[in-house]
């Protein structure tokens, strides 16, 4: 039992980050290199950086205070976008830094939360989030100030979700919970004080009676003035609150998402353990902590792509799809008024095209023509980087901001000796590594200068070469992506959408393999046909593509591919889109992928699908991971709040990955749909600070404007979508033995424990064998009177007998109901449990979330007619006896029990006493 046999050793996987933010890095307790970006739709407004200057001020002494002096804000970058008006002597030009790698980002409202700072945080308790997201409204008008707390304090409220993972101490849900005999409000710590009003009255709020939960209105107003220091993930609207709650002062019993993620923990512990930390002691106020700003703006695209020309290009026909590939990239994906250069490569390296300014189609067709054509020689990739900084310097002498794009197929020992020359250069370097033996090394290159990573096979119909170039424009939306070896006279056929989100400069491109060119078809919505002789096709390459002028229509687009050849070819169709620039914000894709570097070794895939920035919630998610061997493996992805998926409904899809197929270069690439189903955009669960409703100041009440109302699902319905994303690559560099088990279930997150009569009724989303796959061979159910025995003593604590429970597949949902023992019905007491799975192979979960259940005798006073006037009418004509009320508990449900004896006389109706209770039950 409780066997740790995953520890066995097999030392694995040596890992490669995979970036999605700007490295931040820690020196000297200063933080460096953070970068604060604005949207290009922000209008210009130089106040704006003033004001996040101000702000950073603000929050590096703030932070330096509550990490006891032991860190600040040294450098910070902000990144201005190149809508702005260009001011060399003010404005540095970007260099490695991108909006879309910014770990702050300044932008337009998200629809449902107005202007409420958050930040995006989906991977766990300790886990580094995504990015903070301030409005423009937010930094420029102070009226947010009285409800939020100071800027700078709020940036560190937000600092702490992001760079350290923990959670909001308050439940907006749940602003009250039920201990013991009373209600107390949802805090940390305990004795922050205040008092619980409605509106200014501050008499009508009552947490004493168990009978009678605070009733709707009621409202914590904290005092402003007092003498408690903590804390800040609570709110920083307290003067005093300089400090996050620690080992001595958290409150273990509220249910807010920091004792859910955190198993209990206080923030401040959580904070000690992180990275930062593990080895800074306690130390002394020294020296100023004012952070240096450096103002940046990015600049038009200057870009060199450096192409292997090796002998190796000549074989699986790779030198062909690069052809088709470039020309593409070149004729239909490089934007006008960028700059773009040829370098190729075998043993030395060749510039075939200087830098050149992209104007017409004409320009487009000289640099096609530069293309290489002949594959022979070795591989010496530096010497091909060496020549792009010649070629990138030629504009302005500088390689400072500029995009390298490089493509290998070979091995190359002499790879590290550039390393350090791309580092200084300030350029970005993106790799596509073709087939399996590119240099083991190459992403080195993309990891260090904030570039993508691309890993395309030899598999003709995987599109991944096609897929890594379109990646690289920002502006194109990707809709489809799909490919299929076709018997002579066989067709590619396939239905795709599009939404009115998109449809400017709407792209079809099609590839194949031989000279014999495919009959294509695609009909417009209407019925409308475009033929082969509507494509514009390429000479030397094997590709034709066709624009839809204007907006292309919005709904269903059919296409149809036929192998005209007399021999079996490979055919591939790509569609791609632009946003339409209605007042309808296209559905965005974006993917994550994180791989532990210790046992067991998992890969978790996150997509989060998002549509200005709210969630689109029910969307079809599949990530198709195509291994170093060529084998293609479908992970479908949930957002359903169990396993790998943190939070149900907040547009973040989330699965782990186990199935290995070899070590060397996986490359994943995502599948987003929504068809013929309902489904909404809506406000989802953020991490961010909390909107104060008022405070008290010396005894007096002082509300602050209401907060604007979240706005309904129904005003955000999003229509029929499809979207593709490419992942990039991601390195196994060795995998799990065959023959051995090596991954246990996952963590159970979802417990939920309710009191029907004297049964207790624990209900969870079923774990996999191997994570969140298959079937687990048993469960193991332990209960306590206390929570922390559960999660620091579980197999110390009382065990439930589960014989009866048959595992069910995994992501099923379970049940298990039992009868209260005669000692714990115990008026007012509490009983906590908790869950482990096993695989057949004895590999244990971890200990899942703790659930509750309060016992409940209604006081016989409650029989009164004046005090139960209200809770009889309500329930005339119910037949059942007794009472179940669910809280959304971070420590799962709440139930009360109404004692038997009593059971004819009240009844309270469930959907009343949530409604009183204020509370949204999550279950
Ligand atoms: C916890 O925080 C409180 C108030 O901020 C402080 O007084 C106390 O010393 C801290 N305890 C520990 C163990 O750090
Ligand atoms: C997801 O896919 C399933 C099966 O293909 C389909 O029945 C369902 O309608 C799809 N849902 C959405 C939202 O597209
Ligand atoms: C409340 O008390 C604080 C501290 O004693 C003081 O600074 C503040 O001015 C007082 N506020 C009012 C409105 O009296
Ligand atoms: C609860 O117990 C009462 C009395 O024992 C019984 O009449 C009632 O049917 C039970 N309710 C449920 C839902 O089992
Ligand atoms: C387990 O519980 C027993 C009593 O139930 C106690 O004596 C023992 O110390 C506990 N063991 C641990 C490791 O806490
Ligand atoms: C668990 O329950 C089963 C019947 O459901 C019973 O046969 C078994 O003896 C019980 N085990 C224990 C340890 O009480
Ligand atoms: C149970 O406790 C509550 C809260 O203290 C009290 O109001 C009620 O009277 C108690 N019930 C019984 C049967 O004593």
């Amino acid at each position: 039992m409780g066997t740790n046999n995953y520890l066995v050793v097999f030392s694995l996987f040596l890992l490669l980050p995979h970036l999605t933010s700007s490295k931040i890095e820690l020196v000297d307790k200063g933080y460096r290199n953070l970068v604060i970006a604005i949207h290009k739709a922000v209008p210009e407004n130089p106040q704006l950086i003033e004001k996040i200057k101000e702000m950073l001020k603000e929050a590096s002494n703030y932070l330096y205070v509550a990490t006891k002096f032991r860190v600040f804000f040294k450098d910070v970058k902000i990144l201005l976008p190149d809508t702005w008006t260009t001011k060399p002597d003010l404005y540095r030009k970007a260099t490695t830094e991108t909006y879309s790698r910014a770990n702050v980002i300044i932008a337009g409202q998200k629809n449902s939360k107005g202007d409420e700072p958050y930040t995006l945080q989906y991977e766990g308790c300790g886990k580094e989030g995504r990015y903070i997201h301030f409005t423009p409204n937010f930094l420029l008008n102070d009226k947010f100030i009285q409800a939020y707390g100071p800027r700078g304090k709020v940036f560190v409220h937000e600092w702490a979700h992001l760079r350290w993972g923990v959670f909001n101490e308050y439940n907006e849900y749940q602003p009250f919970y039920r201990d013991g005999e009373h209600y107390r409000v949802t805090k940390c710590p305990k004795d922050l004080s205040g008092k619980v009003c409605f509106g200014n009255d501050c008499s009508k709020c009552n947490l004493e009676n168990a009978n009678d939960p605070p009733k709707e209105g009621c409202v914590f107003l904290p005092e402003k003035y007092q003498e408690t220091s903590s804390s800040i993930m609570y709110t920083p609207v307290v003067k005093s609150v300089n400090q996050f709650c620690n080992k001595s002062n958290h409150n273990q019993d509220a249910p807010n998402d920091q004792n859910k993620f955190c198993k209990l923990k206080s923030a401040w512990e959580v904070i000690l353990e992180s990275e930062d930390f593990r080895n800074a002691n306690e130390a002394t106020d020294s020296g100023s902590v004012e952070p240096q700003f450096t103002v940046m703006q990015e600049s038009q695209t200057i870009l060199c792509l450096v192409l292997d020309i090796s002998g190796s290009m000549s074989g699986s026909q790779r030198l062909e799809r690069l052809q088709q590939s470039s020309t593409l990239f070149i004729e239909k994906i490089a934007k006008e008024e960028s700059f773009i250069g040829i370098v190729t490569f075998n043993n030395i390296a060749y510039v075939k095209k200087g830098l050149t300014y992209v104007s017409g189609d004409d320009v487009r067709k000289i640099l096609v023509n530069a293309l290489p054509t002949k594959a022979e020689g070795g591989t010496n990739i530096c010497s091909g980087i060496r020549d792009a900084f010649e070629v990138l310097s030629e504009d302005d002498g500088s390689t400072e901001g500029d995009e390298i794009l490089l493509l290998t197929d070979g091995e190359d020992s002499g790879i590290s000796s550039c390393f350090e020359a791309v580092k200084t250069s300030g350029t970005i370097v993106h790799t596509i590594a073709l087939g399996p033996s590119a240099a083991k090394e190459l992403e080195m290159l993309s990891e260090m200068t904030n570039g993508k990573k691309y890993y395309a096979s030899d598999n003709f119909n995987s599109n991944g070469l096609l897929e890594a170039f379109m990646e690289l424009s920002e502006e194109q939306i990707q809709l489809e992506s799909t490919g299929g070896t076709q018997k002579p006279g066989g067709s590619l056929v396939g239905d795709t959408y599009i939404d009115s989100g998109v449809g400017f400069n709407t792209n079809f491109l099609v590839t194949w393999q031989t000279n014999v060119k495919p009959d294509i078809s695609i009909s417009d919505p209407d019925g409308n046909k475009y033929l082969t002789k509507d494509f514009k096709l390429e000479e030397k390459a094997t590709v034709g593509t066709l624009i839809i002028p204007g907006k292309a229509k919005t709904g269903k687009w059919s296409y149809r591919i036929e192998n005209t050849a007399h021999q079996p070819q490979s055919m591939t169709i790509s569609i791609t889109s632009q946003p339409s620039g209605a007042q309808s914000e296209p559905v965005i894709v974006k993917t994550n992928l994180q791989q532990t570097n210790e046992p067991p070794y998992t890969v978790v895939i996150y997509v989060e699908v998002f549509k200005n920035f709210m969630p689109v919630r029910h969307a079809n998610v599949t990530a198709i991971i195509e291994t170093a061997n060529t084998k293609i493996i479908p992970v479908i992805l949930k957002d359903n709040g169990a396993a790998a998926d943190l939070v149900k409904d907040d547009g973040i899809y989330s699965s782990f990955m186990t199935d290995y197929d070899g070590t060397g270069r996986y490359n994943f690439k995502v599948q987003v749909s929504k068809l013929h189903t309902e489904t909404k955009a809506a406000a989802g669960h953020t991490s961010g600070a909390m909107y104060v409703q008022g405070y008290l100041e010396n005894g007096t009440v002082h509300l602050n404007p209401p907060k604007p109302v979240v706005v309904d699902d129904e005003d955000f319905p999003v229509e029929d979508f499809v979207r593709t994303k490419s992942g990039g690559t991601f390195m196994v560099k060795v995998v799990p033995p065959a023959n051995q088990d090596v991954f246990p279930p996952c963590q159970i997150t979802d417990l939920s424990a309710e009191l029907l009569n004297n049964t207790v009724i624990l209900a969870w989303t079923a774990p996999g064998d191997d994570m969140d796959k298959g079937t687990v061979a048993e469960y193991e159910i332990r209960k306590s009177k206390q929570a922390v025995h559960l999660r620091d003593n579980f197999h110390n604590a009382t065990q439930i007998n589960t014989s009866s429970i048959i595992p069910l597949a995994a992501g099923s949902r379970e049940q298990l109901l039992f009868d209260l023992e005669e000692e714990e019905k115990v008026n007012n007491s509490v009983i906590f449990f908790a869950v482990v799975s096993r695989d057949e192979s004895l590999l244990s979960s971890d200990v899942s979330n703790i659930a509750q259940v309060v016992i409940y005798h209604p006081s016989p006073k409650s029989r009164d007619p004046d005090t139960s006037n209200q809770n009889r009418k309500l329930t005339v004509g119910l037949a059942v006896s007794l009472v179940t009320i669910i809280l959304c508990s971070v420590l799962g449900l709440i139930a009360l029990i109404i004692n038997k004896r009593n059971s004819g006389m009240m009844v309270l109706d469930e959907e009343h006493v949530r409604k009183k209770l204020n509370i949204v039950a999550e279950a």
